[in-house]
């Protein structure tokens, strides 16, 4: 069923790369009958699957007739509702940032996290990266996917990868220097401010790096980011696409043409979806991104609500993958932000805030982004009864305000305090979250 190979195309997966569209959605309804199949093992789905029989999934389309999944149903289910394997099976865990009062969990067999390594050389090579390239990940390891995702993947493709990790600049010019980097993983907002660094130590990375390739995801930035860091780095950026409870990073990713993501779909199915009635939005028009998982054995997700909103791009893409391309996210159909590839719900500052006695009623999120360096600023009203000439008491509030949203964040806020009923209000209400970072 393979397609004709493109002349100048080469393929890290062929056979899932090059299919027809004919044999990709065939391959779609086998994966998600059993998908379906080993669903139904898990306490979460059990009951809620009971009445779907495998025989009346024919199309892809089909899928509409199975529940959605929400990230609440994740913190409901937590920790083990979702797994449809003994515990034992599983090797890797990875919980979410962004997460209001309960984490969410995802859990990886042997075979899932091979599954994941492969699909990511998939991307890598599209892009053109080799062994012999040298890979540098600057993102965040830990239970942060863009750190094992990308190191796994770039091993598995043959790549000398440096993991380097989030932060310390310096250190990482140096690496990239001592090393030859030629292909790095950067979160946009970094790449912004690394420059500022290169910059001021007078380097300039085209003459002075050996940089070709830079994925950029992570968080939502804008073309003029992606042409400012190719110009300045000298590499071609590629837009990379995912998220934990679908891996991690690896579900789409942009080709050599640049043009929109291709989403694998031998491994995801897609929906676009209206957020309010939740029926399918067409072709082309934008939507929230509803994705079923096909190829994961510990803990398949169906119709999971991944609340990013975008589109499916028209047309074929020259690279000649059957795969469709999604447009760049275009925002979401929750209040969840991105700061520094950190997810955040205004709700987990209210939360710490209104935990502190001295904090009164009213409180304001402003993002920005000033000489390239990203910020967040809590404006906080604090109550009638703090006298606002002690200095010192003041002091000790916002050192408390800032250790414990840094500790629940993970990113450091400005704290500023404020008298009480000094922040605007509009039309009776509240404004929570100013972004002034123009993404
Ligand atoms: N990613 C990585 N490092 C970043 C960054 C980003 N988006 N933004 C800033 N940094 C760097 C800073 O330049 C600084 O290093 P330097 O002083 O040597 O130049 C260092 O990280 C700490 O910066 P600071 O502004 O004090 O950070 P913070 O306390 O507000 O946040 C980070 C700490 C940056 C480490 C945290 O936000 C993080 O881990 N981000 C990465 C998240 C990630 O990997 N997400 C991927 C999900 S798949
Ligand atoms: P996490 O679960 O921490 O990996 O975060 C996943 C979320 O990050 C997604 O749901 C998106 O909102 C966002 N995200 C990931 N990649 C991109 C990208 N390339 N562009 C815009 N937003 C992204
Ligand atoms: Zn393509």
């Amino acid at each position: 069923m393979l397609q004709n190979l493109q002349a100048e195309e080469s393929y890290w997966d062929a056979k899932h790369e090059a299919l027809s569209r004919d044999g990709l959605e065939a391959l779609q309804v086998d994966r998600l009958r059993e998908t379906v199949r080993r669903a139904r093992r898990a306490p979460f789905y059990r009951e809620r699957l009971q009445e779907i029989s495998l025989e009346d999934i024919r199309s892809p389309q089909d899928v509409a007739h199975l529940p959605f999944t929400t990230k609440q149903d994740l913190r409901d289910a937590y920790p083990y509702g979702f797994l449809c394997q003994p515990k034992d099976r599983f090797v890797r865990l990875h919980v979410s940032s962004g997460t209001t009062g309960q984490a969410t969990a995802v859990f990886y067999t042997r075979k899932d996290l091979d599954t994941w390594a492969d699909l990511m050389a998939r991307c890598l090579y599209m892009t053109g990266a080799r062994p012999g390239d040298t890979f540098q990940n600057l993102t965040g390891y830990g239970l942060f996917t863009g750190g094992l995702g990308f190191h796994y993947g770039a091993e598995r493709l043959g790549m000398l990868t440096i993991p380097s990790g989030a932060g310390n600049s310096k250190r990482q010019i140096q690496l990239m220097k001592d090393f030859d980097t030629t292909v790095i993983h950067i979160i946009p907002s970094y790449a912004l401010r690394l420059m500022d660094v290169m910059q001021e130590l007078g380097l300039d990375p085209k003459r002075d790096l050996s940089l070709r390739i830079a994925y950029l995801g992570a968080e939502p930035y804008s073309e003029e980011v992606r042409s400012r860091v190719e110009a300045f780095y000298g590499v071609k950026v590629f837009n990379s696409y995912g998220l934990s409870e679908m891996n991690g990073p690896g579900v789409a990713f942009e080709c050599r043409f640049q043009n929109g993501l291709h989403i694998w779909e031998d491994a995801y199915l897609v929906e676009i979806v209206d957020p309010d009635t939740l029926e399918p939005v067409p072709e082309g028009r934008l939507g929230e991104l509803v994705l079923t998982t096909l190829t994961r054995e510990g803990m398949p997700l169906i119709r999971y609500r991944t609340k990013d909103l975008t589109r499916i791009l028209p047309g074929d893409c020259p690279c000649g993958r059957p795969h469709r391309r999604l447009d760049r996210i275009q925002g979401r159909s929750d209040d969840m932000f991105i700061l520094k590839g950190v997810n955040i719900f205004p709700i987990q500052v209210e939360q710490v805030l209104m935990a502190i006695p001295e904090v009164g009623n009213n409180y304001r999120i402003v993002l920005d982004r000033q000489n390239n360096v990203d910020t967040m600023t809590v404006e906080v009203e604090v109550t009638d009864k703090i006298f606002v000439e002690d200095m010192r008491h003041l002091q000790r509030i916002r050192n408390r305000i800032t250790k414990e949203l840094k500790s629940e964040l993970l990113v450091t806020p400005a704290v500023s305090l404020v008298e009480p009923h000094s922040l605007p209000k509009n039309d009776g209400k509240a404004v929570r979250l100013i972004d002034r970072r123009n993404l």
